[in-house]
């Protein structure tokens, strides 16, 4: 059985990755106004995975008999500069969600939780592939400067992503790439 301090970090960071999802989300809707729908597309792909991140603390809190509160989220931004400064912005978000995974690791090996240090693992993995993401596209990015054409070669590519599962129904996530 979960203890409470655990459940209610966990309870938190659902929020956190809630928030996660609806910020993609929101990045691939400014995406499509400016015709980039490539990009909205990989966005979209990213927001899903959000979802699933967030589902993985919610199915672990259920397993062991906890109890799941969903917290509140805000209201995420809806319009930026240009390609760079949203995946700038998503950089600096993905640190935070490292932030947020590295102390609720503390907590578990503070409170001899190993169920859920075993969780976290996976997302200590995950967060190096988040953040290798972001920060490979903010490279590119900078690259491109203002080369229209090569942001539209660009923009072709990244409808290469494939959604992932189900986040409301598998329970079983694909290991990060690497693990
Ligand atoms: Fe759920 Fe992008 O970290």
């Amino acid at each position: 059985m979960i203890k409470n301090k655990m459940q209610d970090a966990f309870n938190k960071q659902i929020g956190e990755e809630i928030y996660s999802s609806y910020l993609y989300l929101s990045m691939a809707a400014y995406f499509e106004t400016i015709n980039l729908k490539g990009f909205s597309h990989w966005m979209r792909c990213q927001a899903q995975e959000e979802m699933f991140h967030a589902m993985r603390f919610f199915n672990h809190i259920l397993e062991r008999g906890g109890e799941v509160s969903l917290p509140r989220i805000e209201e995420p931004k809806h319009k930026w500069e240009s390609p760079l400064n949203i995946f700038q912005d998503g950089l600096v978000h993905e640190e935070h969600i490292t932030d947020c995974i590295n102390k609720l690791m503390d907590l578990a090996v503070e409170e001899k939780d190993y169920a859920a240090q075993n969780l976290l693992k996976w997302f200590v993995t995950e967060q190096v592939e988040e953040e290798d993401n972001f920060m490979e596209m903010v490279a590119k990015l900078k690259m491109i400067g203002g080369n229209q054409p090569s942001l539209l070669l660009q923009d072709k590519e990244m409808t290469t992503r494939m959604p992932g599962l189900n986040p409301w129904l598998d329970t079983i996530p694909a290991a990060p790439v690497g693990a």
